[in-house]
Formats: structure tokens, C-alpha cells, sequence
């Protein structure tokens, strides 16, 4: 698997001091608040299982999976939402955690779904924003990390579903993603 990557763009280091930081930011954010995160899957759980244990507050946990791609690298533009969550969320504070913001599709889809069921608070966070792809209305709340615009794989990130147990974040050498 290693000899697939082209170079390292976050290391373990980066990765996780950029995760301790944001967990902090919102252990303070969310002091006084009912706090639901949410994680989408597959490409979100490394990132939420580190941002859970750097939450110093009580936090519940859903999962809801959707997708836009369809195992390639660029995005099919149909969103399926394939699991929901289980929890209502009428008293909740959501925090909707993604992998990466890109088109945003994806993340447009699940925002209506949630709001039609009266959160009492919505927000995004996302591990990387790419906001050159962006194609619906969508800013994050919380960001982790800026990337440049290419196509990552590890750390939960996939490339046809595989390299998500990667410790770091990295590109795919061409021959391999072509
Ligand atoms: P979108 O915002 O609807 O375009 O889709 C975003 C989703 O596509 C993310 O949650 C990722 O799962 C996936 N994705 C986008 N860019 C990349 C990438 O560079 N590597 C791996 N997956 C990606
Ligand atoms: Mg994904």
C-alpha cells in the first residue's frame, strides 16, 4: 500500500494537533449545549473517532452514511443517503461531522434531511475544505485543515474504498488512480 503513495501531505503529527486544537474549540463552544455529532461515513470516522476523545464535555454520537461519489474521484452529483440515524434530534444540538467539504452536494443533501426534523442547532465541521469545488451554498462552521486541490487519500479518505487506514493524509501516484 505505501509504495501506491506519491507524497505525504499530513503527517500523524499535523493530523493530530490539528484535531486536539478543534476539540477543544468545541468542548467550549458547546459548554452549555445539548451536543449530538454526527459523523458521516465511511471517509469521517478516523477523524471523528480522534475528535470524540478530545472533547471534554458530554457529546452523543450518530451515524448517518451518504455518498456522491461512486468509488472514483470525482463527484457522480446523485446523493444517496444509504443509513440514517437512529437518535431524535428535536433536543439536540447537531454538529455534522464530514471528511472532506468539497462540490457539497453531499453534505446539502443530509443538512435538509436533518432540518425538516427541528434541531435546535445545526453546524458543520469538516477535516479539510476544498472551497474551489464548491457547488452548493455550504461554508463550514469548524475547519480543521486547508488542502490543496488534489485528490487525497487516508486517514478514513478513500480511493475505491481503499487507503482509509492510512495514518496520514497523502496523494495516489497517477498510475495508481488513473
Ligand atoms: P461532495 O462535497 O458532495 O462533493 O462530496 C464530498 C465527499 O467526497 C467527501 O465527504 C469525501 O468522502 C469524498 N471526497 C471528496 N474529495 C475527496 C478526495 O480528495 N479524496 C477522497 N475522497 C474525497
Ligand atoms: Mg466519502
Amino acid at each position: 500500500m505505501l509504495q501506491h503513495i506519491e507524497k505525504i501531505i499530513f503527517d500523524e503529527k499535523v493530523l493530530s494537533k490539528a484535531v486536539g486544537k478543534l476539540g477543544a474549540e468545541i468542548s467550549r463552544d458547546y459548554k452549555n449545549k445539548n451536543l449530538l455529532m454526527i459523523s458521516v461515513l465511511k471517509g469521517s470516522i478516523v477523524f471523528m473517532s480522534d475528535l470524540i476523545r478530545n472533547i471534554t464535555i458530554h457529546c452523543s454520537i450518530d451515524f448517518m452514511c451518504a455518498s456522491s461519489y461512486e468509488g472514483g474521484i470525482k463527484t457522480s452529483g446523485v446523493v444517496k443517503i444509504t443509513k440514517d440515524i437512529d437518535i431524535e434530534i428535536s433536543n439536540y444540538d447537531l454538529l455534522i461531522v464530514e471528511d472532506i467539504l468539497d462540490s457539497g452536494i453531499t453534505l446539502n443533501a443530509i443538512i435538509e434531511l436533518l432540518k425538516n426534523r427541528n434541531p435546535r442547532t445545526m453546524k458543520i465541521c469538516a477535516l479539510f475544505d476544498n472551497p474551489s469545488k464548491r457547488q452548493a451554498n455550504i461554508t463550514p462552521d469548524y475547519k480543521c485543515l486547508d488542502i490543496p486541490d488534489e485528490f487525497i487519500v487516508g486517514y478514513g479518505l478513500d480511493y475505491k474504498e481503499r487507503y482509509r487506514n492510512l495514518p496520514f493524509v497523502g496523494t495516489l501516484k497517477k498510475e495508481v488512480c488513473q
